[in-house]
């Protein structure tokens, strides 16, 4: 490759010649508005919908190679971390950069410990709801409202008050979760322990009746570290540009990440993998498939867990969910629904339809399948993404809150509606 990284674009309309700057492999939006600028003309703006080749930030927090199935946290294969990490270490290297010592390890757990808790005003927010309401509906209303708790989140400026909002929206989304699954149960809200670990807790406040101590199995407990490490970070998707596009206001954290919560509900994003469970039990049987892929193909409809914006050869995510499939199916038994699952990847891996569009199962294909044997009903699954993606819109929160070529989100439109209309009265219009 040339030293010279430049592009250099001829204006056909003028003649004229740009030399533009290629940095990172790209050129700046800025660069091309230099192009046919006049006192009457804005000059030439990228015209991207969805983004699909836009980069909006610099960040160091998660790298992806979508054609080498490659996901390293903060420089750290997934595949690693998956196997010898816990989730809460996890939230530490991706929030600061860098692995805990014990000390700060020590002090990073003990700190979300022992703020689960949430004000018992909270609690009757969420009793306020409809006995069939979504629980992801009350997540998001309920973290939204964790701004109202704590007005000095505002100041987003200072690092000590940023530090502590961190904290206590890690610590109260399983709390908050939790709860708005009892409720959807019509069972009582169970409160945190702090004898047990972050997922041994989450499946206490979960599952606890009417035992003194709830005991969790181990092995679920560890498949849900597993789960929650895979989930918590995936770079710039959907919800991050979300909290990044709603945090560039300098709004509180809470706020903005209760935007990535509105973002992740969405069946094209975290709401797959509930919608993948759906799909599964609509087939019903493995003699059904066949039809099921002739509607996908005819357009009625999408096989709900495969493809990705990234990943074009196949998500390192979904490979290592496979094998904790069987972990928790040791514990469970098999959810006869796997068959089915694994029939339709095999038929969809040799169908030249989803070849050809580079579509293999993503992180919610078979995640779905572990949560149900997990005895979580599919509304939940959603939430059970919420809850470590929150580590990671919070890591990239941060970098953007400290980026200072980062500005307040507006892009620019291409007008398509009409111009200068005379206004007429509707005393006039209706006489
Ligand atoms: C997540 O971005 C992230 O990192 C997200 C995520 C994370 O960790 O944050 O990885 C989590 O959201 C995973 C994705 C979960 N969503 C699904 O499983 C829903 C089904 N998948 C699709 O909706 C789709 O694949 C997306 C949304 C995931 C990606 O969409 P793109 O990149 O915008 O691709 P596209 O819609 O332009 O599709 C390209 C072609 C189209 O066909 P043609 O118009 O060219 O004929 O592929 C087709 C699409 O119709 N297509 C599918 C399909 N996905 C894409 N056809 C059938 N089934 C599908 N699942």
């Amino acid at each position: 490759m040339t030293e010279n990284q430049t592009l250099t674009v001829r204006d056909n309309r003028t003649g004229e010649e740009f030399e533009i700057p290629i940095t990172d492999g790209t050129i700046r939006a800025g660069d091309l508005g230099k192009i046919g600028r006049t006192d009457d003309d804005p000059g030439l703006a990228v015209y991207d919908p969805g983004f699909t080749n836009t980069a909006s930030t610099r960040s160091a927090v998660t790298y992806i190679d979508g054609d080498k199935g490659i996901l390293e946290y903060r420089g750290y294969p997934i595949e690693q971390l998956a196997e010898s990490s816990t989730f809460l270490e996890v939230a530490y290297l991706l929030i600061h950069g860098e692995l805990p010592t014990r000390e700060q390890h020590d002090q990073w757990v003990h700190e979300i410990t022992f703020h689960t808790f949430v004000h018992e005003n909270l609690k009757s927010q969420l009793q306020g709801f409809r006995y069939d309401a979504h629980p992801m509906g009350m997540l998001l209303s309920s973290v939204g409202a964790l701004s109202t708790f704590y007005p000095e989140a505002r100041a987003i400026r200072d690092p000590q008050v940023r530090h502590d909002q961190i904290v206590r929206l890690i610590a109260k989304m399983p709390t908050l979760g939790a709860w708005s699954f009892r409720h959807a149960q019509g069972k009582p809200y169970v409160y945190p322990d702090n004898d047990l670990s972050y997922t041994e807790n989450f499946l206490s406040m979960l599952f606890k009746m009417s035992e003194q101590k709830y005991n969790p199995d181990p092995r679920l407990a560890k498949a849900l570290e597993v789960l929650f490490i895979l989930h918590a970070d995936h770079e710039q998707n959907c919800s991050t540009n979300a909290v990044r596009s709603v945090g560039s206001s300098e709004v509180d954290p809470y706020s903005a990440v209760s935007a990535g919560i509105a973002a992740l509900y969405g069946p094209l994003h975290g709401g797959a993998n509930e919608a993948v469970l759906k799909m599964l039990k609509r087939i019903g049987t493995p003699d059904k498939i066949p039809a099921f892929i002739e509607g996908v193909k005819r357009g009625d409809e999408k096989l709900m867990g495969f493809g990705h914006r990234v990943y074009k050869n196949f998500d390192p995510r979904a490979t290592i969910i496979k094998k904790a499939v069987d972990d928790v199916f040791e514990v469970t038994g098999v959810n006869p629904l796997l068959e089915i699952a694994q029939e339709l990847e095999r038929i969809a891996l040799e169908d030249d339809y989803f070849i050809s569009r580079k579509l293999y199962p993503n992180v919610d294909f078979y995640s779905g399948l572990i949560y149900e044997a997990l005895q979580f009903p599919p509304e939940m699954f959603t939430v059970l993404f919420a809850i470590p993606r929150t580590a990671g819109w919070l890591a990239q929160w941060l970098e953007l809150v400290d980026d200072k070529e980062q500005k307040i989100a507006r892009p620019k439109q291409i007008y398509t509606g009409d111009r200068t209309l005379d206004f007429v009265p509707a005393a006039q219009r209706w006489a």
